[in-house]
């Protein structure tokens, strides 16, 4: 059943460019430049003015992304909570609070609680799940559902790039519904969107490079990642990825924030990976590179083709094709997922099953 593949980790990293055509399909037309979630009664969420997104690990830091989509395409205020926070403060949600949980399982018992307690808030809940018919699938007003199919290895990988796809078309179906976005706009973004699983399957093809890569690096102890904006959540995604399956210590952080703390800990033994792709921050992402050269750090970067500045002062690199600034996650997602895959499977641990992790996490 592992079609092949030595872990269902690496199979289900292949299968991104699969699950995320399944999981847009139907929602969209190209000619019209409309976005359709028929699953969701947009009657009742016309009047909200906050969407609150709960969620924890990896569907978390699905949610940091989801945050700059809807900010962006839909103009609604969204802040993200970490499930088992959000249950033990006093959190704020009134008829007029979208809450979005966002859960792979469905199971995941803070997850479940902060539904529960933001519906007798009187929030209106639409939550993004992979599995039909799970606990918060029943308890949701409105269900997205990612068609990611079963993820079997504990480290979420498809999941996450469908939980993504899920809300870049929310956020776009938000701002079509509020007149944010207009029928070009949204045409010419939905271009870009269809290209992606294709852009995916390039990105797949840096396999071995990855793997060479990762055959340098197992050694040492400790990494950052550094990503911002879009992909600011992609380096704590990275850095988790690698600390669950390789057991290396690891650490994502905003690049902005560098300089308030990590800099600190910049030597030749502590390796820095940076998501570099093209975007508006593009210029501060190459300061920080300079500034981790300027310490004796290595520098492994993800760049967009064309690139020169970032490519020409980093150690490695990994090119990636051009696409929307807000699709870079997506590609550079690929990228960290089979970095902690390799590092793993070279120091031949259990990817799949690492050690004190449960797929779900249905206890506190
Ligand atoms: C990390 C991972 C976990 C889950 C988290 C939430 O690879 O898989 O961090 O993302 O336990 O699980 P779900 O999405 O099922 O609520």
């Amino acid at each position: 059943e592992k079609a092949g593949y030595k872990h269902f980790m690496l199979k289900e990293i292949y299968e991104q460019p699969r699950a995320i055509i399944d999981t847009i399909r139907g929602k969209y037309s190209l000619e019209e430049g409309e976005i359709y979630f028929g699953e969701v009664d947009y009657e009742t969420i016309k009047d909200i003015e906050k969407i609150t997104i709960v969620a924890c690990g990896t569907s978390w830091h699905a949610g940091l992304v989801g945050k700059f989509y809807i900010e962006n395409f839909a103009k609604i205020p969204v802040e993200v909570d970490i499930a088992s926070e959000f249950r033990y403060r006093n959190p704020i949600a009134t008829n007029k609070t979208l809450l979005i949980p966002i859960s792979q399982s469905g199971e995941t018992a803070d997850t479940i609680a902060a539904l529960r307690m933001s519906k007798k808030m009187g929030a209106k809940v639409v939550s993004i799940c992979n599995v039909v018919g799970s606990t918060i699938a029943r308890e949701s007003d409105g269900v997205i559902y990612t068609h990611a199919g079963p993820e079997i290895g504990v480290a979420s990988t498809k999941a996450f790039t469908t939980q993504l796809a899920s809300l870049f078309l929310f956020a776009l179906f938000l701002g079509q519904k509020k007149g944010v976005l207009e029928k070009s706009e949204i045409k010419s973004i939905l271009n870009d969107l269809i290209q992606l699983p294709e852009k995916i399957e390039e990105v797949l093809k840096h396999d071995k490079q990855i793997e060479d890569i990762a055959k340098e690096f197992v050694r040492y102890k400790n990494f950052l990642y550094l990503g911002r904006h879009y992909n600011y959540p992609i380096a704590l995604e990275g850095a988790l990825k690698l600390k669950e399956i390789s057991y290396i210590h690891a650490e994502g952080y905003p690049a902005g924030e560098m300089k308030h703390g990590p800099i600190a800990l910049i030597d030749k033994e502590m390796p820095v990976f940076v998501l570099g792709t093209k975007s508006r921050v593009y210029d501060k992402i190459l300061a920080n590179v300079e500034e981790v050269k300027a310490r004796d750090g290595i520098v492994i970067s993800t760049v967009t083709k064309g690139d020169k500045d970032i490519i020409s002062k980093s150690d490695y690199s990994f090119i990636l094709p051009v696409t929307l600034e807000e699709l870079t996650p997506f590609l550079n997602s690929i990228i960290i997922q089979l970095f902690a895959y390799h590092a793993s499977n070279l120091l031949g641990l259990d990817v799949d099953q690492p050690r004190n992790l449960a797929k779900s996490v249905t206890v506190e």
